[in-house]
């Protein structure tokens, strides 16, 4: 999710390379660097913080370079700092390279290199891809590069200069979009064509595997086995804010269909089949440790409250330990009770919320083990606890929490797994759960094909005055993160309930003009929720219902039926989720709402 951008030809490369970061800066935004190729080698400076900061570090100095390479950064490996922010160079510093991506390998890698008297100066997976590449070069940058890709397992878009051959970039993908700009004596490389479109329209796009060799007057490109492939050169004719929505209406909408993507980033590199045990190991827990814990107590705000609770059903069913969920406003000033071999976990999109990051602090204080499932890197909360899982769900720009959500959703599933493994789980178990969690981007993606006919839902209800949400089990918290995403978008005062509460008081709002959205999932409470449907539907009460695929039932029962794939019972909050988001952003996009900017919303609460 950072910004790559990098100029041959024959202009003055550091205002292209600044104006292209300063367009992608959205993407990610914690550092920044550039890197120059020129007649006294390779040449980088860097700053931590916003592009400002950059052009601040470079005011002053003159940069006659014609060829560049630059990085604008969301932290993946190691905090947002000078020294981590791209480009790396391998310590001769005859090599600068950007990416983006995550090299999953890259511990071993380090630890060959290493064998191999390289040193390494900071945290990065990039650094060692750097070393990596230096290792190999003899007298050909492409080759060096292949070879050092042929060595890696994760995902990656990069560009790479070297002191030696001056007037040659070289650009890779593999998972990590990557766009050649091709223009009149100059080409451009660019993980978003944002960055290149005031240049040249004429772009191609890398496809996954390949390698281009770019100067100012040519490009080509081959694949990783080194066989040679025919460009496809397209035109682009859409606007500058399309292309950074992705060609969106809204942010939000984008951060939705991005989820099959950051899913499969969450779980990148942390599943081992084998073992049937994922790998988290930036928990900092040994595996007695693992073991001894008697409680566990999540605490976080708005959305990631609700994917704590969704934590709760999972850890306590596959690996017995209790969890208790709490507000962390309320767990701050409360008094709690912190047993000895107690775990904490902050549970933070931002990192930075000023109540999660209090009740941490309380809970530190108490002598608590503290963990962070965060998804900014370096974040306080990051920081401050002793250990924890990033959820690589890359830059959230819409208030709404949406991508951020599943991902937090997706690290507590591997959480409860390795949990469970350290108990009572078999490795068969796990290899089977595990199995069920990789499938899960692709399932994602089949819902999200359903945007159409869940916009034609709203086009029925989206000037209705009231919703209620209803969920039974893990798909409670569920039913109250739906009717939190109708809320703070589209200001329809909307309500989520245990299905079975409904006839405790809810009911009696039930007419008309109340629609129901109902999670009913083929599982153990399926003919308990049918009833409660049934109960909604004598009233006169209207039914939106999320089903399991292959529910020939349902369709009679409810006016609107969104399907969603078969997954195990406790993973399905991470699918019945997904036309929830949609619906959502269908009836707030219908009603005119400001939807990536909610009226007195704020994306993080820095303050009590
Ligand atoms: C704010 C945002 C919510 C978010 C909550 C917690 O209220 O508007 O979308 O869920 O903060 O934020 P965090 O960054 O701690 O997950």
């Amino acid at each position: 999710m950072c910004g790559i951008i990098g100029y041959v030809g024959d202009k003055q490369a550091l205002p292209i390379l600044l104006a292209g970061l300063r367009r992608m800066e959205y993407r990610g935004y914690d550092s920044a660097g550039v890197a120059f190729n020129g007649p006294f080698g390779v040449h980088v400076r860097k700053a931590s913080g916003k592009i400002a900061k950059l052009e601040e570090e470079l005011d002053g100095h003159e940069y006659e370079q014609t060829e560049g390479i630059a990085h604008t950064r969301w932290a993946t490996h190691g905090p947002p700092s000078q020294l981590n922010a791209h480009p790396h160079t391998d310590a001769a510093s005859t090599i600068a390279l950007v990416h983006n991506g995550i090299i999953e390998n890259y511990h071993s890698l380090r630890k060959a290199l290493e064998k191999h008297g390289r040193t390494f100066s900071t945290d990065t997976d990039t650094e060692v891809l750097v070393c990596l590449i230096a290792e190999y070069y003899k007298d050909n940058l492409t080759e060096a590069v292949r070879l050092a890709l042929s060595q890696v397992e994760g995902a990656y878009g990069i560009a790479v200069i070297c002191e030696k051959e001056p007037g040659v970039m070289v650009a890779a993908r593999n998972g990590s979009p990557l766009v050649i700009g091709h223009g009149d004596g100059e080409n451009f490389v660019a993980s978003d064509i944002s960055a290149v479109l005031n240049y040249t329209k004429r772009v191609v796009f890398l496809d996954d595997g390949e390698i281009a060799t770019v100067t100012r007057d040519s490009y080509k490109i081959t694949n990783i086995d080194n066989a040679s492939i025919t460009p496809h050169v397209e035109e682009i004719t859409y606007s500058l804010d399309q292309i950074e929505k992705g060609g969106y209406e809204h942010f939000m909408l984008k951060e939705i269909h991005e989820q099959a993507h950051t899913l499969r980033d969450a779980i990148r590199g942390r599943l081992n089949f084998e073992e049937g045990m994922p790998r988290l190991n930036g928990l900092n827990l040994q595996v007695d440790q693992l073991r001894t814990i008697d409680r566990i107590i999540i605490s976080a705000c708005g959305t990631s409250w609700h994917s704590g609770l969704i934590g709760e059903y999972m850890i306590e069913e596959l690996a017995r330990v209790p969890v208790e969920v709490e507000y962390a406003s309320e767990f701050r000033y409360r008094s709690p009770i912190i047993p000895p071999n107690s775990v904490f976990i902050a549970m933070s999109q931002s990192g930075e919320t000023a109540d999660t990051l209090a009740a941490m602090r309380e809970a530190k204080h108490s002598g608590a083990t503290t963990l962070g499932i965060v998804n900014v890197v370096g974040s306080c909360i990051a920081r401050e606890t002793d250990g924890g899982v990033y959820t690589h769900s890359g830059p959230e720009i819409g208030v709404a929490s949406t991508k951020a959500f599943t991902s937090q959703v997706m690290v507590l599933s591997m959480m409860s797994i390795l949990l469970g493994r350290m108990r009572d789980l078999s490795s068969q178990q796990g290899m089977e759960l595990i199995d069920y969690l990789q499938n899960i981007p692709d399932q994602v993606e089949q819902i999200l094909q359903q945007d159409e006919h869940i916009k034609d839902i709203a086009e029925v209800y989206h000037k209705s005055n009231n919703f209620l949400y209803l969920g039974r089990g893990v798909n409670f918290p569920v039913a109250l993160e739906g009717a939190l995403k109708l809320k703070e978008i589209s200001y329809i005062h909307a309500e989520g309930y245990p299905a079975a509460e409904m006839k405790h008081g809810p009911i009696a709002l039930i007419d008309e003009n109340m629609p129901v959205v109902v999670i009913a999932l083929k599982d153990m409470v399926y003919d308990k929720v049918i009833t409660g449907i049934n109960q909604v539907k004598a009233r006169g009460g209207r039914v939106i219902a999320i089903a399991t695929e292959g529910d020939t039932e349902i369709a009679s029962q409810a006016d609107h039926v969104i399907y969603i794939p078969a997954t195990y019972r406790l993973f399905t909050p991470l699918l019945s989720i997904i036309p929830l988001q949609l619906l959502a952003y269908h009836i707030a996009a219908l009603r005119g709402c400001e939807i990536d900017q909610p009226r007195n919303l704020a994306k993080s609460v820095t303050v009590e």
